[in-house]
């Protein structure tokens, strides 16, 4: 095996050859790989006609994100995602991801974020109404399609505000249910997602066309709801040239935000109710924390209180992190553990792998949110956690995010206990995320 101080400068070479990412069985060679052949490695990627390497030490991973993080861009890793959003934020590079995250980053600071927490609740509570029927009934709930549809309600009414029932009363349907209603990310799919920009770009036209009737400044076009995401964005100046967004710019970040923010979520909230089902002493825990809050209001302070929440979240997010895989490109050599990574190499990072690492946590595998208590194992090593990656290109949702998990857990298990007829690990899928292959059918217990 080659060592850095040997005479060959590469990593060792994994024995088969694969194009990372781009095939279903990435993550589970990946943590095969990463068993045999430690912290950095390469694989040849014959797609590429290249080699990937792959790096799952937490100083490396955060040489690339964050102290070098200049030396790299985001690379091939997310071609997928870049047919679903065109050049939004998510794939964009250089100036032109300087500009829209100048423009984009001001929408998800906390005093913003903490405008929606009233949608939040109000959209669960209409949501728990189906839960308790089921609890009276016995009817199974599908937890799976539950989240997904709830994370989907919260993106497109933050994003579009009023307009999303006007586009649901005009369509006689909401257009973005493909995404909850149909599991394939194939070319299909995205082909048709591409499609409902349309629909985004009515929203933006008949915005400004009411904007110029009410008052003659196109600048000030924010519609009826001032406070959505859509209207942050067409209101938003660059302040290093005043420019806005395009419409082509302001269908890609909307195609984006909703990209990135549905089913994300979605996934970590399926993970944390099928956990809870099969560890009764968290969920326990869990329930004894939100019984002893009555929260009067709901300010991000009040829900960040509920610390044991967050660590159920923490944990799901360690276990199950939608987002499994990171990619970058290096633009000129680096030195990546003592190992000499010509320039071009594409660099992956798995979220997945480095947080189930023994040498950062003992008995990986084990659900235990106590590891995220003060002074717990978690302060190992901040690199050996990257839910949400890190550096400039972190997820600028994250406190988003996190909100809308903990509102969702603590209205859902004041009212409900949710029961599962499978145990034990589930089967996962690793495509544009990571997630469950199956949908988890649970039984819906009132509490109390
Ligand atoms: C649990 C939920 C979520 C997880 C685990 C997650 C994870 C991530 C990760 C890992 C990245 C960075 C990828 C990289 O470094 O290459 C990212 C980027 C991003 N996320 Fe999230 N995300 C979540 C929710 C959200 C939500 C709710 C939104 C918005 C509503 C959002 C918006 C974004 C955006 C816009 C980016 C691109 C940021 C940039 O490149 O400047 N995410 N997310």
């Amino acid at each position: 095996m080659a060592s850095p101080d040997s005479d060959d400068p590469r990593p060792p070479c994994a024995h088969a050859q694969f194009d990372v990412g781009s095939t279903d069985d990435s993550l589970s060679r990946m943590v095969q790989d990463g068993a045999e052949f430690g912290d950095i490695y390469r694989v040849h990627a014959p797609g590429r006609n290249s080699d990937t390497w792959v790096i799952a030490d937490p100083d490396t991973i955060k040489r690339v994100l964050v102290s070098n993080y200049r030396n790299y861009t985001i690379g091939v890793g997310l071609d997928r995602v870049r047919i679903l959003v065109g050049d939004g934020i998510i794939v964009s590079e250089g100036e032109v991801w300087k500009r829209q995250h100048r423009m984009m980053q001001p929408m998800f600071q906390r005093s913003r974020v903490e405008r929606f927490g009233q949608l939040i609740a109000d959209i669960n509570r209409r949501r728990l109404a189906s839960w308790a029927e089921k609890a009276a009934s016995g009817e199974m709930l599908n937890v799976t399609r539950e989240t997904s549809e709830s994370a989907l309600e919260v993106v497109l009414r933050a994003t579009l505000g009023a307009d999303f029932d006007r586009l649901l009363g005009d369509l006689g349907a909401n257009p973005f249910a493909m995404l909850t209603e149909e599991a394939a990310r194939d070319l299909r799919f995205a082909f048709r997602f591409r499609q409902l920009g349309k629909h985004i770009e009515s929203v933006i036209a008949r915005r400004e066309a009411s904007a110029t009737a009410d008052a003659p400044r196109a600048a000030d076009a924010a519609g009826d709801g001032d406070d959505d995401w859509l209207a942050m964005m067409m209101a938003a100046r660059d302040r290093r040239d005043g420019s806005s967004m395009s419409h082509r710019e302001l269908i890609d970040e909307v195609m984006s935000i909703i990209v990135a923010g549905h089913e994300t979520t979605a996934a970590v909230l399926n993970s944390v109710w099928y956990l809870l089902s099969q560890h009764p002493e968290v969920e326990a825990k869990l329930h004894a924390e939100v019984d002893a809050v009555e929260l009067a209001d709901l300010r991000l302070s009040s829900l960040e209180s509920l610390h044991y929440t967050h660590q159920v979240i923490l944990e799901a997010l360690r276990l199950y992190p939608p987002v499994w895989v990171l990619t970058r490109r290096c633009i000129h050599a680096d030195r990546l553990a003592g190992y000499q990574a010509p320039a071009g190499t594409d660099v992956f990072m798995s979220p997945y792998v480095v947080q189930r690492d023994p040498q950062h946590w003992p008995e990986p595998d084990e659900f235990r949110p106590d590891r995220f208590g003060a002074g717990a194992e978690s302060a190992a090593h901040r690199f050996a956690f990257i839910p949400f990656s890190a550096g400039p290109r972190h997820c600028v949702g994250e406190t988003f995010a996190t909100y809308e998990m903990a509102i969702h857990i603590y209205q859902a298990a004041r009212q409900f206990r949710l029961r599962c007829a499978h145990s034990g690990p589930r089967e996962m899928e690793a495509r544009i995320n990571l997630r469950m292959r199956d949908d988890v059918l649970m039984s819906v217990e009132r509490r109390g």
